[in-house]
């Protein structure tokens, strides 16, 4: 049997699961799920990453210990992976000793290498903050975060000699063209490690939390070397485990485009340095993004998935995920797409078409599937060019194209329907067998399609088949069972129940009044302190002048009155404000925003606004007051 290996990345453990966590793990687990599908063994990993500097200050934040921050924060991945129908194998946690002890023998292998070398480390570091910094995350010289400035530091660090591996990655992808995919995302690469490569730090004297060096403790193993490990610790390495003979090179990372030069460059240069196998192909994926911005912690735009799966059902969001999924780009994530999706293909289509077509069943044939003796549909056609082609589609991620053609044979089905009109052919005997042929192609249609859906929405295909009355579940199929004809006529169908509910709009608001029981604390990993608020400087200001910025349909160019001075800055509110309505208007303003230049033009300081699926409404006061007024 063909062996398939996927992981996805470990998730940081400074904040909750979010949206963009979601969708990389959704992916792979429909992945791993196609593979089962086609018939493969398919091993699927996930887990956390738990040491690091990002951990060790959002603990210190809290007042907690790195450990116990861990601990709280991993048992919300292990259960909206469980909520999700994630069907991973094994979870790793980079605190765990399995882990530790494989990352140890990478270190030595390298080290015995020659690979390992005691070097010179200099950077920026934020004493307050204890925080590594990089030239490009500092803000006008100081820490990003406190704000404070930031010192120049020199400390021994282990370098791993990366410049050694230039040319042999450069080799290996040559050899390897589906190493990354897509195929954009390779040349990047390719044109990074041309453009030369210098040796890298791989270990941290001033940090604590994390595995010591094994040649030297008194530093730990830089982060990225010890989370990239977790791929084969997690199969026992060093040891020669059954599974890490069986499953490794991994067949397949998962991986968003932002961690692309750790798993396509330092990954494959640590494996070889270490003498093992490189992994087969790494899949990159886009971000999601909200009003433009990618999703993410630190830019405090976060979607809960617990609230949407409550909205939407798990495999409404699953089917939004992999429908919607940004591949080849970013794709914006708003909740009118989501609720227009499941409505449109869940709900109308293929939900409406399944009580249809049981409920023809249970009046015309009491229930009981009937045989089909008449001639083929033509969806029957279309369903087995779909099967045929499933593991091409699948090699190529193609899940666009698969789920379009999944929906061309509901429509189909739907279609045939229509034009048979069993409702007419019931009121004469003499049209049995063609009303029997009707029954059961649609049905026998209905099951193939929720087989080759099982991967992204496995609970509803599964639901599908008990109301068809098929004997086992569609999650555990294989295509061959999948093959034209194998719904076995004289089963009697199940309970007809609609499986994918319309939802409103207004589901997003509370129903019903709010009751004491209602109220919750959403969880807050970093609060903000009142000397964060108040460095905010939020005034009123009125505008002045407003006029379009030429080449931009969103950008407008503003004059603010500030009560004490006359400010120029740049807000993108144009789509939905006539710079004619705005004048004279008052608006609330973040005056002491470091200055920025916007298509040219130079803007000092945001205007605030609600924003509703990217388009914004000005916040402003209810009443007049003097231009310059604070708010606080
Ligand atoms: N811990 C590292 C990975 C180590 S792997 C050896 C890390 N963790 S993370 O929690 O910050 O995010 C991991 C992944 O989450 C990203 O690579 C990406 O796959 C996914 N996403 C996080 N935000 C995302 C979006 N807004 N959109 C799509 N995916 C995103 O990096």
């Amino acid at each position: 049997m063909t062996t398939y290996y996927v992981t996805t990345p470990i998730y940081y453990i400074n904040g909750l699961p979010h949206i963009g966590h979601v969708f990389t793990t959704v992916l792979s687990d429909a992945i791993s799920r196609y593979h089962r599908l086609l018939g493969d063994d398919v091993y699927f990993l996930t887990g956390t990453d738990e040491h690091g500097q990002k951990a060790e200050k959002a603990a210190r934040e809290e007042g907690i210990t790195p450990q116990e921050l861990a601990d709280r924060i991993v048992p919300n991945f292990r259960e909206i992976w469980k909520r999700l129908n994630v069907s991973n194998d094994d979870f790793i946690r980079t605190t765990e000793s399995r882990h530790r002890t494989g990352v140890e023998e990478i270190f030595r292998r390298s080290h015995a290498n020659g690979d390992i070398y005691l070097g010179s480390y200099e950077g920026w570091y934020c004493t307050f903050d204890e925080n590594f910094l990089t030239e490009g995350q500092l803000v006008s010289g100081n820490c990003p975060d406190c704000r404070r400035p930031v010192d120049r530091i020199t400390e021994p660090s282990y370098f791993f000699r990366l410049s050694r591996y230039q040319e042999p990655l450069l080799k290996f992808y040559r050899e390897h063209p589906e190493f990354i995919a897509p195929p954009s995302r390779y040349n990047e690469v390719i044109s990074f490690v041309e453009g030369g490569l210098r040796d890298l730090s791989v270990s941290r004297l001033k940090l604590k939390w994390g595995i010591p060096v094994p040649i030297d403790p008194s530093h730990v193993i830089y982060v990225w070397f010890d989370a990239l490990s977790n791929y084969v610790t997690a199969l026992g390495f060093p040891s020669k485990t059954e599974l890490y003979g069986r499953y490794w090179p991994a067949n397949l990372h998962v991986i968003g485009k932002d961690i692309v030069r750790f798993h396509c460059i330092y990954w494959p240069a640590f494996l070889l340095s270490a003498g093992l196998p490189l992994p087969k192909q790494v899949l990159v994926h886009g971000w999601w993004l909200k009003e433009e911005e990618k999703i993410s912690k630190s830019r405090g735009n976060t979607v809960d998935p617990n609230s949407l799966i409550q909205t939407f059902g798990v495999d409404g969001l699953r089917y939004f995920l992999i429908r919607e999924a940004p591949l080849e780009g970013d794709s914006n994530y708003s909740f009118s797409t989501i609720l227009k999706r499941v409505n449109s293909d869940l709900a109308n289509d293929l939900g409406n078409l399944v009580s249809r077509t049981l409920t023809m069943v249970q009046r015309y044939s009491n229930g009981l599937l009937p045989a089909a003796d008449a001639g083929d549909p033509s969806f029957k056609a279309l369903l087995e060019s779909i099967c045929s082609r499933l593991p091409e589609l699948i090699a190529e991620f193609n899940f666009t194209r698969l789920l379009s053609d999944v929906w061309n044979a509901i429509t189909a089905i739907n279609r045939y329907i229509v034009e048979e009109q069993p409702w007419v052919l019931a009121k004469d005997p003499g049209n049995q067998n063609r009303l029997n042929a009707v029954l059961y192609n649609s049905c026998e249609g209905l099951r193939i399609i929720a087989g080759l859906l099982a991967p992204v929405i496995p609970q509803s295909a599964n639901a599908i088949w008990k109301q068809i009355g098929v004997a086992g579940t569609a999650s555990e199929a294989r295509i061959d069972d999948l093959a034209w004809g194998k719904l076995p006529a004289g089963a009697r169908i199940g309970t007809i129940e609609a499986i994918f509910p319309r939802i409103e709009e207004k589901d997003q608001l509370p129903a019903s009044p709010v009751t004491d029981k209602d109220v919750t604390v959403a969880e807050v990993i970093s609060h903000a302190s009142i000397d964060d608020f108040q460095k905010l400087g939020l005034r009123v200001a009125e505008i002045k002048t407003a006029e379009k910025i030429k080449g931009s349909k969103k950008l407008l160019k503003l004059t603010v009155d500030l009560g004490t001075e006359i400010r120029r800055l740049v807000a993108g509110i144009a789509e939905v404000y006539a710079p004619e309505d705005l004048v004279g208007r008052q608006v609330i303003v973040v005056s002491n925003l470091k200055p920025t230049k916007i298509m040219g033009v130079e803007s000092n300081g945001m205007v605030l606004a609600a924003s509703v699926d990217g388009k914004p409404t000005l916040a402003g006061i209810t009443e007049r007051v003097p231009n310059g007024t604070i708010v606080k």
